[in-house]
């Protein structure tokens, strides 16, 4: 057997019926890649049900992924492309239909490095603690369907995991010729899908399956994160050393800051994904001089007596007011109160040209301007400008070269804002709605506007062409620009041609009018603020706002879980992008790689249709987080300590819970505290009958995920419940078996031994899903809490 190559092993294991006791004698575990499996039902954490797949007639077959190849603390998370199943299988199911009864997930050094699958029994599992499996996406597709990448447009579709893109399955023209019009042209494979994933069952009861047509590719995303400490060597030679975990370098912000444990460290401070010294490092941890991690303030002119925020100081001040494009002729600082000059910061224009800004920190009588009178220049690097004065209708100047078209588009920072757009030319000045085509770097045209505009002058003097035009303040249509009284800052963009002829443009710049009243103090506020999380050099910033769905639906927002925003997030899948090392930058990468494989075995039987009879039913995929829509979140600390601030939630009290978190005994100090943090999500199914679920949270905190139904006469009526089974370290017994690392027992319902039957959810049914996690003296980055189920609707 030692030479035989893993296809064909496989189809001699498919084939050749007695062979499946020639695999039984090999392995006195059965079939099963990776042993056997608990299965959970209802409340029930261990049902009798049989989970030895090769025992009930089912069959298998094995793939690789392309190598994965990490530096320690490096985060591998891409794409890894089309692969093959095996020939055979494609040869044997061309034209009818595969129903995948269950499949295997392991990660696997192979021998030789640049064979995998040829074989197998060289494989060596690589422990979850060397490289811990944050999650994977699967997917087989078939001869009808491929896998492509797309804008992700709802922002409650997670399965992006922050990026815009994200890949699925589409069905080729073929798929409308086909025999079985109704069974699935592909399949995506993402239960109990992370570190867990080893020895969580992922297989269905009798009679349900997931189908598909003509399979013959399938697609690995996988997300991991290298843990293991080079000094213990990272080779197949070294799985025996170490065994006990040791844990490597860890950025300053992993653990909440407070350090890898003296002893009993079993799980890496970096498998959560702390936002480090590389990149968006706190400045609670890293200090206030720090570039990875900042909060931007938005200041604008506005039409308001005076501000709701004011401005903070008088450097932010003129600033603020250099940014506008307005050019002081004096900075004021008022040194003492009065009552001739506005509390804050503003901007005055005087009859005789002066441009006074001041900033006035005393309280004032005072009033900015609210007339809806106002007047504002600009200049672009291009040498266009344009000029605005708005009073009972708008007269716009605009200047440019006289040998070419020149234009400038209205609130818009880019073309694929589709601005309304004003174009001189020899001829005269026309309007238009700039388009793109598809992307941003391919303009069109646009459509040309109906035309409100009336021309009072267009002169050229010294090569420079003066169109001077009147316009109502409303605009035409929605695709004209309206002057809004309260609106006084007008973002543009401007571009010039190369002949008179309206076409590609030479060169664009964008620029800020700031639209002021004469004689009349104009405030200058704080309008809003972003956390930008960039390098160490400051560059490379990311801004973002999750999805985070509100109470009395989702606890996130009313907890004020860091994971919300850039401004509070302080660890998780945002820093822990492809290829980053989640490491400060004053520690070293160790030059060792880690090479490996995702090894998945696929147990499968014939899909076979007798009468109206079918043998399989489909599962698709119900799929909910109990941090909706956030796909993940943060487990603080339960308490503040001294020195010890908690990144995301800053100046936290001391010897208060955090938001979220229950304690008993005597805390925080005392030894009998314990403290436990829950979230809760609220939401409605309709005529779904589950006949799996799966939860999935992270290695090391999970105490347990609930499912509740709670309509009238089932009041929070326990669906199923998700107990993690911790590892204990007996690695020598079982090699899945890493100290603190987890399984989830996925439930199960059906007619099959052992399992709860299946019930259907009615019309409208609420659902409530509960998830708990210990953090009495440690905190968690990016833990999650799904429910990845599958079930039918009849
Ligand atoms: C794939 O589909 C095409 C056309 O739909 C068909 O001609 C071909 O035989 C199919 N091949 C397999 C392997 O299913
Ligand atoms: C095994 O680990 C020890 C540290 O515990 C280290 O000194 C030794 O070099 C390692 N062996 C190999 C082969 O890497
Ligand atoms: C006012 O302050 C701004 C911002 O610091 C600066 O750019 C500008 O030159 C100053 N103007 C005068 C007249 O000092
Ligand atoms: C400017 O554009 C934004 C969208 O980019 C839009 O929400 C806003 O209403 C626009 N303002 C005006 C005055 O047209
Ligand atoms: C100026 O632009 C308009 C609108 O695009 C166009 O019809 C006209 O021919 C242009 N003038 C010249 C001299 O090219
Ligand atoms: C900042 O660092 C990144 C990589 O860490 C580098 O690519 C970039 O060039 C640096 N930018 C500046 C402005 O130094
Ligand atoms: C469950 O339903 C009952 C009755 O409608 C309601 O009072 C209770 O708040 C619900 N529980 C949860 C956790 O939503």
């Amino acid at each position: 057997m030692k030479e035989v190559p893993i296809l064909l092993l496989a189809l001699i294991v498919i084939v050749v019926g007695c062979n499946r006791i020639v695999n039984v004698q090999k392995n006195a575990k059965g079939g099963n890649m990776n042993g056997r499996y608990l299965v959970a039902s209802g409340g029930n954490q261990a049902v009798p049900f049989n989970d030895d797949y090769m025992s009930k007639g089912h069959e298998y077959f094995d793939v690789y992924s392309p190598e994965i190849a990490t530096h320690y603390g490096e985060v591998f998370w891409t794409d890894q492309g089309n692969n093959l199943i095996p020939q055979e299988i494609i040869d044997r199911f061309a034209g009818k239909v595969m129903a995948i009864t269950g499949y295997e997930q392991d990660q696997v050094m192979v021998y030789p490095l640049d064979k995998p699958g040829l074989n197998p029994e060289n494989d060596v599992s690589v422990p979850i603690n060397w490289a811990y499996n944050h999650h994977y996406m699967a997917w087989m597709t078939g001869n009808h369907s491929k896998l492509v990448k797309i804008q992700n447009p709802d922002p409650s579709d997670v399965s992006a995991h922050g990026s815009p893109m994200k890949w699925v399955a589409v069905d080729l023209p073929s798929a409308k010729d086909r025999e079985y019009k109704n069974v699935p042209t592909s399949q995506m494979f993402s239960e109990g899908n992370g570190g867990e994933s080893r020895k969580s069952f992922h297989g269905y009861p009798d009679g349900f399956a997931q189908l598909i047509d003509s399979p013959d590719k399938w697609h690995i995303t996988p997300m991991q994160i290298d843990t293991r400490n080079r000094d213990c060597g990272a080779t197949p030679q070294d799985v025996h050393n170490c065994t006990v975990f040791t844990p490597g370098d860890e950025p300053r912000q992993a653990r909440y800051g407070r350090g890898i444990p003296k002893e009993g460290a079993i799980y890496s401070g970096i498998l959560e994904c702390p936002c480090n010294g590389r990149f968006g490092g706190d400045p609670a941890i890293y200090g206030p001089s720090t570039k990875t991690k900042y909060t931007q303030h938005h200041y604008a002119l506005v039409v308001e007596p005076s501000c709701k925020t004011p401005t903070k100081s008088a450097t932010i001040c003129f600033d603020a007011v250099a940014n506008l494009g307005v050019k002081a002729t004096k900075n004021v600082t008022m040194v003492s109160s009065s009552s001739e000059v506005p509390s804050g910061c503003s901007v005055d224009s005087e009859s005789d040209g002066l441009i006074i800004v001041s900033y006035n920190e005393f309280k004032s009588s005072k009033q900015c301007s609210t007339s809806s009178k106002r007047t504002g220049n600009l200049k672009f690097s291009t040498g266009v400008s344009i000029k605005i004065e708005l009073s009972e209708v708008s007269t716009i100047t605009l200047s440019g070269p006289a040998d070419a078209w020149f234009g400038v588009g209205f609130n818009a920072t880019h073309m694929a804002d589709k601005p309304y757009t004003l174009i001189v030319n020899s001829t005269g000045v026309y309007k238009r709605q700039i388009g793109t085509c598809g992307s941003e770097a391919d303009h069109c045209p646009g459509t040309p506007l109906k035309s409100s505009i009336k021309i009072v002058s267009n002169t050229v003097v010294d090569g420079v062409r003066t169109a001077v035009l009147t316009r109502p303040l409303k605009g035409l249509t929605k695709e004209h620009y309206s002057f809004n009284a309260l609106n006084a800052q007008i973002n543009f963009i401007s571009a010039i041609g190369s002949s008179q002829v309206f076409a590609y443009h030479k060169v664009h710049t964008t620029g800020i009018i700031a639209l002021i009243t004469s004689n009349e103090p104009n405030c200058i506020c704080e309008v809003g603020e972003t956390g930008m999380m960039c390098d160490n050099n400051g560059s490379n910033c990311d801004h973002f706002v999750k999805n985070c769905v509100p109470a009395p639906a989702g606890e996130l927002l009313s907890q004020r879980n860091p994971t919300c925003n850039s401004m509070t997030y302080a660890g998780g899948l945002q820093c822990c992008k492809h290829k980053r090392i989640m490491l400060d930058a004053d520690q070293p990468i160790r030059p060792e790689l880690l090479r490996y494989h995702m090894k998945f075995r696929f147990w499968f039987q014939e899909y076979k249709v007798v009468g109206a009879k079918v043998s399989h039913h489909d599962l698709p995929r119900i799929y909910y987080q109990t941090e909706a829509w956030a796909g993940e979140y943060d487990i603080p600390p339960a308490f503040a300590l001294p020195g010890k601030p908690i990144p995301g939630y800053n100046n936290w009290p001391l010897n208060t819970p955090t938001p979220g978190t229950k304690c008993t005994g005597n805390c925080p100090s005392g030894d009998d505290c314990e403290c436990v943090h829950t979230i809760e999500f609220k939401w409605t199914v309709s005529n779904i009958r589950l006949i799996y679920a799966g939860g999935h949270c992270h290695a090391p905190a999970c105490i347990a995920m609930e499912l509740y139904r709670n309509d009238t006469g089932h009041e929070m009526e326990l669906l199923c419940r998700q107990v993690p089974v911790f590892g204990k370290g007996n690695i020598k017994e079982n090699k899945y078996d890493e100290a603190g690392y987890i399984a989830l027992p996925p439930c199960l319902w059906g007619d099959d031994t052992g399992l709860e039957p299946s019930v259907l959810l009615p019309k409208n049914t609420p659902m409530v899903a509960i998830k708990h996690n210990r953090n009495t003296k440690v905190g968690h980055f990016g833990e999650m809490a799904s429910w990845q189920m599958r079930g039918v609707n009849f």
